[in-house]
């Protein structure tokens, strides 16, 4: 409805194509919204009943490519298919409870401005979404952490929006509290400022192209099984849902950024210094996880922790020496994760391709453009050498019950075929 007053402000009604754009975009996600499927998904997940099954494409599996992989028996690969799962959602889960707080505080910041009801009503419908896939995805996640290790690996607690958004990176306590008080801060910028809201879809719409690589094959996995287990079918349901989010990412940051008066310096600033954190969030790629740009030796701990576990049961010394084989060698594992990386910066690139306010350092990705192999080798042998002089304290992992529950059941599965795993006897 527009007003009957002249006004100067920016309007979204103006841009008529824009408008449609958004009409359409939010009443197809309405239509096809996937939340009740997924709280039906997640209700229904019984770990017992897919426990045996792959939930993801053979490749799409925690330290595929890497000597673990290669000593692995089928059941320790199926282990390794399912701990992807867990592991990539739970950085998901993250991302989503600052995507609902940044939805909106930006919504807050358009809301000011004439006819922008529709885009702030897409933000709440997407809101809504996030919350089903961060109760679907913490589920799964923690029920198979509860049945193989009897403690959080991967998952974690409830958390507010101001946490480190990547759950294993290299941020030391100064840089943590410098990143959380940009985090507020940006939030309070974006809450009163439309250019600085629409930023948010520009780094938004960037997380989002670097999860559609590995969501749309997650998702493909499930479409092809007329029997697919829930955790994949929750995979696709997502990426459906996320499908529409990308779009409106695309339209705010490009097209709806058209309607309003171009930035001041300092409006320039505050946007290219969240590009800025979004190359260095983004800089390196881990030899566990293809797809998650996490910094590797964050994660020694909980891979050390899945190694004791009875699904593989390495003793300290086996499990310390896997742990240097897998993330201080080359490996193929390591080689397809910088090859996603690649394919992520190349399309970063062409997102912001065509935003006159974008810096060169970030229009060409220097940052996150400079990492290779090599330097996530040797950043990961000097992490290890850190890691191995502590690691004596995690010694003492908790010794499975003898023929208690699934853990133990894996165990004697996984260890089957696989003498070059389980050399050890967990506990020691
Ligand atoms: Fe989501
Ligand atoms: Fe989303």
């Amino acid at each position: 409805m527009t007003s009957p007053f002249p006004h100067d402000g920016p309007r979204l009604a103006d841009d008529a194509k824009t408008t449609k754009r958004l009409e359409l975009n939010h009443r197809r996600n309405r239509a096809q919204d996937h939340t009740a499927k997924l709280d039906a998904a997640a209700a229904a997940f019984d770990y017992a009943a897919c426990k045996d099954v792959p939930w993801n494409p053979d490749d799409l599996a925690l330290l595929w490519g890497t000597p673990l992989w290669a000593e692995a028996s089928a059941a320790q690969r199926v282990v390794l298919n399912q701990l992807y799962w867990v592991a990539y959602y739970a950085q998901i889960v993250s991302a989503e409870i600052a995507t609902i707080f940044y939805n909106q505080t930006s919504a807050a910041g358009l809301y000011q401005l004439e006819g922008f009801r529709l885009v702030c009503d897409t933000l709440d419908l997407e809101s809504a979404q996030e919350r089903a896939h961060i109760a679907a995805f913490k589920r799964v996640g923690e029920a198979v952490e509860h049945a193989l290790f009897g403690e959080r690996v991967f998952t974690y607690p409830m958390r507010g929006p101001f946490a480190e958004t990547m759950i294993f990176a290299d941020a030391g306590p100064f840089r943590a509290w410098w990143k959380r008080l940009q985090l507020r801060t940006f939030g309070l910028l974006s809450s009163g400022n439309a250019f600085i809201a629409c930023q948010y879809f520009t780094v938004r719409g960037l997380r989002t192209l670097n999860g559609k690589i590995a969501q749309g094959r997650l998702a493909a996995f499930a479409q092809d099984l007329p029997d697919a287990p829930l955790p994949a079918r929750i995979s696709d349901y997502h990426f459906q849902d996320e499908s529409y989010h990308f779009n409106s990412s695309m339209l705010i940051s490009q097209d709806v950024l058209r309607s309003l008066r171009p930035p001041t310096r300092f409006e320039a600033l505050v946007a290219n210094m969240a590009l800025r954190g979004c190359q260095r969030d983004h800089r390196r790629f881990s030899a566990a996880i293809n797809g998650i740009f996490w910094h590797d030796p964050a994660l020694y701990p909980k891979v050390y922790r899945v190694l004791r576990a009875p699904c593989f049961g390495l003793d300290h010394a086996g499990a310390l020496d896997m742990l240097r084989r897998c993330f201080c060698e080359d490996s193929e594992g390591l080689r397809k994760s910088a090859e996603t990386h690649r394919t992520a910066v190349e399309s970063y690139k062409r997102y912001l391709e065509g935003l006159p306010h974008v810096t060169r350092e970030n229009r060409e990705m220097s940052i996150i453009g400079a990492s290779s192999v090599e330097r996530v080798l040797a950043e990961n042998r000097r992490g290890f050498a850190r890691f191995a002089r502590t690691a004596g304290r995690l010694r003492d992992v908790p010794a499975p019950r003898p023929g208690a529950g699934p853990a133990a059941e894996m165990a004697a599965a996984a260890t089957e075929g696989a003498p070059a795993l389980a050399g050890g006897a967990a506990g020691s």
